[in-house]
C-alpha cells in the first residue's frame, strides 16, 4: 500500500486541508502517517481511521519508505528538509504549500483546474515535486482561466485587496485585536445619538496613532486603514508579492511568450478572502457577452456576477465568498481606455483555492497516478 506522510497538518493551511480531505473522504487508497515538529508520540488528527502516534518530522530516516510527503509546515522546514531528503536519494513525491520550491526547475506549480495538462506532462516526465502557487496568482487564474485558455490576454494589471489570512494566523488575530481596540474606545460614542462622526473619527485616529495600538505582526494599523506593501522589496521596485504575479502565472501556464502581469498588492481588513481589481488588455476586441461566457466556462468554480449593485453587494464581497470554493468575477465592462480593455473584479477564499485546495487535489492526482 502507498504511504503518505503529512507534515504541518495542524497550522492554518494544514487544518483547512484536513477539513477538506475529511469532507471529500480523501484518506483512501494509501496509509496516512502524521509527523510533528513539536509533539513526537502525540495523537494525530481525527480522520476516522486508526493512525499511529505522531512521528518526528526531522527524523529523515522515517521518510525513506514514504511514496508521498505533503508539507504545509512552511518554507523554513522545506528549506531544511527537502534538499537533505533528495540528496539521500529519496525519490518520492513532495507536495508543498510553501513557496520555497515554486520556481525550481524541477518543480510544477499546481492548480489543476487551470493547468492539468502541465501537471500530466510533469507526471509522465517523472517530475516528483508539486508546489501550490501564491494565493493571489492562483485566485486570479481561477477567475480568469477562460481568457487565458482562449489566448485572449495581452497583459493584466491586478490591483489586490488581500486578506489578513494571507499574512498568517497571528495576523488574523491581530486584525481582530485592532478592531476590538477601536470598538472598545468608541462604543459609548457610537451609541450616543448626540455624538458626531467627526468626533468618533478623531478618537479612532488618535488610537491608530497611539503607541499602544496592537501592530506587532502587521507593523501598522490595518483595521480602519490598509497597508500597501506585502512581503519584501525586490530590486525592480515591486514587492515580492507583486513579482510573483508574472513569474508564477507564466510558470503555471508554461507560456512560450510570457504574459506581463503586474500591479500593486495591498493588505486590507478582510479575514480570509483576497480580492483583485483587474485591467485586462485583450489582444483583440471581443464583445462583452462573449467575454462573460468565456470567463464562466473557464472552470467549474468561477461564476459571473452581473454588473449591478444589488448582485455585486450580495455575491462579490469577501463576506459573501469566505469559506466557499466559488470564485465570483464581476464588475465586467469595457473600459473607456478602448474596446480591448476589460475591467473585472474577483474574490476568492485565500485558504481554499489560495492554499489548501490545490494541494488536496494534487495529492489525489498523484495517488491515482501511483495506483
Ligand atoms: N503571500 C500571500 C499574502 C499569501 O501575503 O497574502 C500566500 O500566498
Amino acid at each position: 500500500m502507498l504511504r503518505t506522510g503529512f507534515v504541518g497538518w495542524r497550522g492554518m493551511v494544514g487544518s483547512v486541508l484536513m477539513e477538506r480531505m475529511l469532507q471529500e473522504k480523501d484518506f483512501l487508497g494509501y496509509e496516512p502517517l502524521f509527523f510533528t515538529t513539536s509533539n513526537v508520540g502525540g495523537t494525530g488528527p481525527d480522520i476516522g481511521l486508526d493512525i499511529p502516534p505522531l512521528k518526528d518530522a526531522y527524523e529523515l530516516d522515517l521518510f525513506s519508505d514514504l511514496d508521498v510527503v505533503v508539507s504545509c509546515q512552511g518554507g523554513d522546514y522545506t528549506k531544511e528538509v527537502y534538499p537533505k531528503l533528495r540528496s539521500a536519494g529519496w525519490k518520492g513525491f513532495w507536495i508543498d504549500s510553501a513557496s520555497t520550491l515554486r520556481m525550481a526547475d524541477d518543480s510544477i506549480i499546481v492548480l489543476d483546474p487551470v493547468n492539468r495538462a502541465v501537471i500530466d506532462r510533469g507526471l509522465s516526465k517523472g517530475i516528483k515535486t508539486y508546489i501550490g502557487g501564491n494565493c493571489t496568482v492562483s485566485l486570479m487564474l481561477m477567475g480568469l482561466s477562460g481568457l487565458f485558455a482562449q489566448g485572449l490576454v495581452e497583459w493584466i494589471s491586478s490591483m489586490t485587496y488581500q486578506s489578513a489570512s494571507g499574512a498568517g494566523a497571528n495576523n488574523m488575530k491581530e486584525l481582530i485585536a485592532q478592531m476590538v481596540a477601536i470598538g472598545g474606545i468608541t462604543q459609548d460614542m457610537v451609541k450616543d445619538p448626540a455624538s458626531t462622526a467627526l468626533e468618533i473619527d478623531a478618537m479612532v485616529s488618535e488610537e491608530l496613532q497611539s503607541g499602544s495600538f496592537p501592530t506587532e505582526f502587521f507593523g501598522a494599523p490595518l483595521a480602519a486603514s490598509l497597508i500597501p506593501w506585502i512581503d519584501k522589496a525586490m530590486e525592480s521596485g515591486q514587492t515580492k508579492e507583486e513579482w510573483k504575479g508574472f513569474v508564477e502565472t507564466n510558470k503555471i501556464l508554461q507560456t512560450t511568450n510570457p504574459i506581463p502581469i503586474d500591479g500593486i498588492c495591498v493588505r486590507v481588513g478582510a479575514m480570509r478572502c483576497h480580492s483583485q481589481g483587474f485591467t485586462i488588455k485583450l489582444n483583440r476586441d471581443v464583445p462583452l457577452d462573449d467575454l462573460s461566457e468565456i470567463i464562466e466556462s473557464g472552470n467549474d468554480w468561477v461564476k459571473i456576477v452581473p454588473n449591478d449593485k444589488e448582485t455585486t453587494l450580495q455575491e462579490l464581497t469577501p463576506a459573501a465568498v469566505g469559506g466557499t470554493l466559488i470564485v465570483p468575477v464581476g464588475r465586467l465592462r469595457k473600459m473607456i481606455l478602448g474596446p480591448e480593455y476589460l475591467a473585472a473584479f474577483s474574490c476568492g477564499d485565500q485558504l481554499l483555492w489560495g492554499a489548501a485546495e490545490p494541494i488536496r487535489r494534487i495529492l489525489k492526482i498523484v495517488v491515482q497516478h501511483l495506483s
